[in-house]
C-alpha cells in the first residue's frame, strides 16, 4: 500500500464559486482560503509531510488589478493572522516562485516567515506563488550554465525552486477543469492526478480523504510492470 508523502494542489474555482454564491469573484477568493486552512489541518492528521499549495501562476498578472491587489491582500493578512499558529503547530512554510514582483512588504513578510519557520518538522508548506513551471525551468537551466556543470536529471532537480522536495505524489486539480496550467510540469513526470469537478470552496474532508484512500490503493509502476 502507498503512502503519500507529498500532496500538491491546483486550488481551483474560486472566481466561479464566489460568483454563484456571493456574487463577487473576490468573496470567492476569501471563501477558498478557509478551505486552505482545513487542508493543512488534514494533511498533517493524515501524515503528510509536504502541501504545494498553487496560489499564483505567472500567468495570473493577466487578470484584473482590482483582484490581484484582493489576492495580495488575502495573502499579507494570511501571513499576518496565521504565521504563529503555523509555527506552533511545526509547520515549515516555504515559498516557491518568484518573489521580485510582488509589493517589497510582501517580499519581507515571506522571508521573515520563512526564516522563523525554518526549523519546523512537522509539515512543510510550499506555497506556489508568482509560480510558472517554464519559468522555473529556464531558471534552472540558466542556474546550470553559470554554474558550468555537468546537465543531468540530478543538476536540473537540483536547480529547481523545489530542490530537496520529493516529488508529488498526488496532484489534486479542483474547479472542473483538466489541465496543468504550468505546474511542477518535471516534478509531477510521475504523480497520480485527481481531477475534481467542486470548485476549491467546496472541498471538504471526505473528498480529500477519498482520494488519500484511492491513491494508497493504486500500482504505481514507474515504467515497470
Ligand atoms: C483559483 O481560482 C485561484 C487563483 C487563481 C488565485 P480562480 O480564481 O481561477 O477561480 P475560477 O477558475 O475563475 O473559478
Ligand atoms: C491555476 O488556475 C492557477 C492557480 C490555481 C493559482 P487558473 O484559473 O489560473 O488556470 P487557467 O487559467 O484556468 O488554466
Ligand atoms: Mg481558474
Amino acid at each position: 500500500m502507498n503512502t503519500p508523502k507529498h500532496v500538491a494542489i491546483i486550488m481551483d474555482g474560486n472566481g466561479r464559486w464566489g460568483i454563484e454564491n456571493r456574487k463577487s469573484r473576490n468573496l470567492g477568493h476569501k471563501e477558498g482560503l478557509k478551505t486552505v486552512e482545513k487542508i493543512i489541518k488534514l494533511s498533517i492528521k493524515n501524515n503528510i509531510k509536504f502541501l504545494t499549495l498553487y496560489a499564483f501562476s505567472t500567468e495570473n498578472w493577466k487578470r484584473p488589478n482590482f483582484e490581484i491587489k484582493f489576492l495580495l491582500s488575502l495573502l499579507e493578512s494570511f501571513l499576518k493572522e496565521k504565521i504563529d499558529e503555523l509555527n506552533n503547530n511545526g509547520i515549515k512554510l516555504k515559498i516557491i516562485g518568484e518573489l521580485k514582483r510582488f509589493p517589497k512588504k510582501i517580499q519581507i513578510n515571506l522571508k521573515k516567515a520563512q526564516k522563523k519557520t525554518y526549523k519546523n518538522k512537522k509539515l512543510e508548506l510550499i506555497l506556489a506563488l508568482n509560480y510558472g513551471s517554464k519559468s522555473e525551468l529556464v531558471n534552472a537551466i540558466k542556474l546550470i550554465k553559470k554554474k558550468n556543470i555537468s546537465i543531468n536529471e540530478r543538476s536540473v532537480d537540483n536547480s529547481l525552486y523545489t530542490k530537496g522536495i520529493p516529488n508529488p505524489d498526488i496532484l489534486i486539480r479542483t474547479g472542473n477543469t483538466n489541465r496543468l496550467s504550468n505546474f511542477l510540469l518535471w516534478q509531477l513526470s510521475y504523480s497520480e492526478i485527481f481531477f475534481v469537478k467542486k470548485m476549491w470552496p467546496d472541498f471538504n474532508e471526505r473528498d480529500y480523504k477519498n482520494i488519500i484512500e484511492k491513491f494508497k490503493k493504486i500500482k504505481r509502476n514507474f515504467g515497470n510492470i
